[in-house]
């Protein structure tokens, strides 16, 4: 497996296609480990799987944990290999944002909503640094969690919208025995905040879709509250699946039931997946 640290090196490289990449912010854990081996699944013996592993500075915010955020390249090189990448792309952020860098991309509206209100740029800093990872390394497919779900559908605009010629694939939550969802953050859980973090999943699951909107939200608010009371929610909400735009109740269309929540500093993010109902 080769190490590429210049983006000129990269951007050089003629991998054998299908060339599929898997962007992260390393620290990789399970979920990172079985993104890997979908894009080395996808990419057949002959492909080329490359994995990215850059902390994106644009897409923190003040006071959030850009400084304390985990890296550990010699554990995650290992980890890729082990899932079956090529190439590990570890840029340095002074070449992928050079001093004078006067551009970026937005995306103003699904960017708006759960964690793009309560992280504003964060969804700007994403959508920068994810086309110039596609543009650096040109890939085929490019595999992302659905952990991160509005962060899918984000990058889904942004290709679909710059008519980038890439095929954006999501790959199913990874999680921990019990439940709760993989992720770098958990890391900074302490023991009693890691215990009660897996309520999250139990409350999402626990949810009665056939309610109306604002009683399922009460219902998963009052289960996590008993349950995870070190929790602080930043945002529960039934949004269609789609547009992520709130609603009202789970009708003919898919929904999504998404939450953010704080245990101390660390903000976790889950979602549910649940389907039309047909009246
Ligand atoms: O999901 C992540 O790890 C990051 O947001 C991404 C897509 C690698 C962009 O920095």
């Amino acid at each position: 497996m080769r190490l590429i640290e210049k983006t000129a090196e990269m951007a050089a490289l003629v991998g054998q296609t299908p060339v599929v990449l898997v962007p992260t912010m390393g620290a990789l854990h399970d979920g990172h480990a079985a993104l890997v081996r979908e894009a080395r699944r996808l990419a057949g013996r002959r492909g080329t799987v490359v994995v990215s592993i850059f902390v994106n500075p644009t897409q923190f915010g003040p006071g959030e944990d850009f400084e304390r955020y985990p890296r550990n390249l010699d554990a995650d090189r290992e980890t890729c290999a082990r899932a079956g990448a090529d190439v590990v792309f570890h840029p340095q952020a002074a070449e992928m944002y050079p001093p004078d860098a006067s551009v970026s991309i937005t995306e103003t509206s699904l960017s708006q909503l759960l964690c793009g209100a309560s992280r504003p740029g964060h969804f700007a800093g994403v959508c920068t640094v994810v086309a110039k990872l596609l543009n650096l390394v040109e890939p085929d497919l490019a595999v992302f969690g659905k952990k991160d779900y509005q962060q899918l559908a984000i990058i889904r605009r942004l290709v679909r919208d710059l008519n980038m010629g890439v095929d954006i694939r999501g790959m199913e939550t990874v999680r921990e025995e019990d439940g709760l969802a993989m992720s770098s953050r958990n890391a900074f859980l302490n023991e009693t905040e890691r215990g009660q973090a897996a309520a999250i999943r139990r409350a999402l699951l626990a949810a009665d879709v056939s309610l109306p909107g604002d009683e399922l939200i009460a219902g998963v608010t009052r289960q996590l509250g008993e349950q995870a009371p070190l929790g602080k929610v930043d945002y529960l909400e039934l949004v269609d699946a789609e547009s992520l735009e709130r609603i009202n109740r789970v009708a003919d269309r898919p929904a999504l039931l998404a939450a953010a929540v704080f245990f101390g500093k660390t903000r976790l993010i889950d979602n549910l997946e649940i389907k039309a109902i047909s009246s």
